[in-house]
């Protein structure tokens, strides 16, 4: 089971809360960082404290979900020690985990159902990096 940070904006806050029941119910420990109301945000403000608390090693994985998972995602790769990956199916969230050994999930909440959006979740917390090639692709991203 893992330590989840949860968060995003306004159009993920319906996404955000179903996922937070269902990792829950799957024993995963989930802190939601917000917004805690579907009134219009500021998705920066809520991405960053995730980011620095999953590159603390607070969390073992953030997710991320706004409209289009871009706004979240781009402002989640600003953090050195963050890699974000947009998923909007199963295998794209699964990719993202054996390639890119990402540490963070960003779903677009507006183009997926919550059905989607658990798979894509079930997928990038059940499955490891590869390492290997991709270690070595993996270790060129930060700047
Ligand atoms: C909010 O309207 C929308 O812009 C946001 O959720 C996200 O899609 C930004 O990338």
């Amino acid at each position: 089971m893992s330590k989840i940070a949860i968060g995003g904006d306004h159009a993920g806050f319906e996404h955000k809360k179903a996922l937070i029941d269902y990792l829950t119910s799957k024993g995963n420990e989930v802190k939601d960082f917000g917004p805690f109301s579907d009134a219009s945000v500021d998705y920066p403000d809520y991405v960053h404290p995730i980011a620095n608390a999953v590159e603390k090693g607070e969390f073992d994985f953030g997710i991320l979900i706004c409209g289009t998972a871009n706004g979240v995602a781009m402002t989640a790769n600003k953090h050195v020690g963050i890699r974000a990956g947009i998923a909007w199916a199963k295998e794209l969230a699964a990719l993202t985990r054996q390639h890119n050994n990402a540490n963070v999930l960003c779903l677009p909440a507006r183009f997926i159902s919550m059905d989607v959006a658990k798979e894509c979740a079930d997928a990038f917390l059940t499955t490891e990096f590869e390492g290997g090639r991709h270690q070595n692709r993996v270790d060129k991203i930060p700047c």
